[in-house]
């Protein structure tokens, strides 16, 4: 056995190794916080200074990581939070979890990935394991991790050591977290494999070796993709029943009672989130380097971003028949987030909608308990602030639009006053509902 691997592998069975987690985001926080749970000491490294300010205070900046969970991790002392990527030198462990967003023609853009790789290459010695997380097309890992690595005259496998292993994250899903979520492994060699199996299994339930780093990013697209595609396939059949007078929402439910070869995907207003609509053209953009095209991705692609134009027609045409032009019209979006009941507006359909309308000449407004500001993202701009969840304030709107189902938006007693309701979510069954209902 290498010296190097059996030094590494002890630190890691004495809880000794300590692990560096690179980006402290959605992904990189709570899987800091597992691994100080597990026992190990932790650094946690962002060029962000917010964010280890923030921590070290014992503060939480993510809605669903409580403030509680931080603070006690952080009173153990075995945790620190930094920007000096200096102290990277003292990791035995380093988890990379930085964003992989796309750029302007939707391409994958790795610029966080280099820097982050450029950074730990700086200060790589003997007896590291680097595992890379974050999500990302099949190769990166050996075309941009391990070059820079092995300039630094260490070898993979003897010196250092390799892997990828995907984040898989329910945002507020209360039964599956990061510890009892199997975590796919694959290392850029054996003795890779060995250490960061031995380092994933201190920590999380259940650890899946796969046979490469490749199967291991590629088998995190899939899980994207086929979520990406069944969307858009409910999306589809959304309009097609529409069409038809048939409610899709009553569709599901019966579709769903059948017990084998069936999964209930449900229709919106489009994809959101730092994962789904984004990661697919990683797989996408690399297929066409290999000579082909990867179909369904694109189809998947253009159905669910046509979603906001579906429903801001759909609304068009709803106050139309009430003798009103979206021209002036007050129209108020439910929802900012993409997802219900979490703070993360990433790449939601709602900036479109508000988009589209606004473009329309219609005076649009947001309600959002959860997010009371829209920050300027990459894409949008639409410079709103949260008014009200009250009754009063709905019903001083021509339409009121809903993109997420966020818990606070199931109140009836809202809608009272409302004068026409456009529900992307199937929040209630129309019947239930004390003001004009349109699905979109
Ligand atoms: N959010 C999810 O649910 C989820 C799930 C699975 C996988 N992923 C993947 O995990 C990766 C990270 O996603 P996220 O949601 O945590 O992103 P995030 O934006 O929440 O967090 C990324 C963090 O990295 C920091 N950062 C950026 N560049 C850095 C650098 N050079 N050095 C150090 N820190 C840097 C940012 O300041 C930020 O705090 C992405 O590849 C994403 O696709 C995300």
């Amino acid at each position: 056995m290498s010296d190097h691997k059996s030094k590494l592998l002890e630190k890691i069975s004495s809880r000794t190794a300590v692990v560096g987690v690179i980006g402290l985001g959605y992904v990189g926080l709570p899987l800091a916080l597992l691994f100080e749970e597990s026992g190990f000491p932790v650094i946690g490294f962002d060029i962000d200074p917010k964010k280890p300010d923030a921590l070290n205070r014992g503060e939480s900046y993510i809605k669903h990581i409580g403030p509680e969970r931080v603070a006690a991790a952080f009173a153990r002392g075995r945790i620190q939070a930094t920007t000096d990527f200096d102290r990277l030198a003292e990791c035995d462990a380093i988890l990379i979890c930085v964003p992989t967003p796309l750029g302007k023609h939707r391409d994958p853009d790795l610029s966080y990935i280099r820097s982050t790789a450029d950074e730990i290459a700086l200060h790589l010695r003997p007896s590291q394991v680097v595992v890379l997380e974050s999500t990302t097309y099949p190769g990166t890992t050996r075309e941009e991790l391990k070059p820079r690595f092995d300039a630094r005259g260490l070898t993979a496998g003897e010196g250092y050591f390799l892997a990828f292993s995907p984040e898989r994250e329910d945002p507020g899903n209360p039964k599956y977290h990061t510890k009892n979520i199997p975590k796919i492994v694959g290392g850029i060699d054996p003795a890779s494999q060995e250490v960061a199996c031995a380092l994933y299994g201190a920590a999380v339930e259940k650890v899946v070796p796969v046979s490469s780093p490749e199967v291991a990013e590629a088998a995190k697209l899939m899980e994207n993709i086929f979520r990406s595609v069944n969307i858009a396939l409910v999306n589809e059949l959304k309009v097609v029943f529409d069409r038809m007078g048939i409610n899709v929402w009553e569709v599901i439910e019966a579709a769903k009672t059948k017990p084998f070869g069936y999964m209930p995907f449900y229709p919106g207003p489009g994809l959101g989130g730092h994962c789904i609509p984004l990661d697919p053209f990683y797989l996408a953009w690399k297929a066409a380097e290999h000579g082909v095209w990867a179909r369904f991705i694109e189809l998947a692609g253009q159905i669910n971003t046509s979603m906001p134009h579906y429903v801001v027609d759909k609304t068009v045409k709803a106050l139309n028949e009430q003798g009103k032009s979206i021209k002036g019209a007050k129209v108020l979006v439910l929802g900012l987030s993409y997802k219900a009941d979490i703070d993360d507006d990433r790449e939601s359909p709602s900036f479109g909608i508000i988009e589209l309308f606004q473009e329309l000449g219609a005076e649009v407004a947001y309600c959002d308990p959860f997010i009371p500001a829209a920050g300027k993202g990459r894409k949008w701009d639409v410079g709103l602030t949260s008014v009200p969840c009250t009754a009063e304030e709905f019903a001083r709107h021509d339409a009121v639009v809903v993109s997420t189902a966020h818990s606070p938006f199931r109140d009836l007693a809202l809608y009272a006053g409302v004068k026409l309701l456009v529900d992307t979510r199937n929040l209630f069954p129309p019947s239930a509902v004390p003001c004009p209902v349109v699905r979109a």
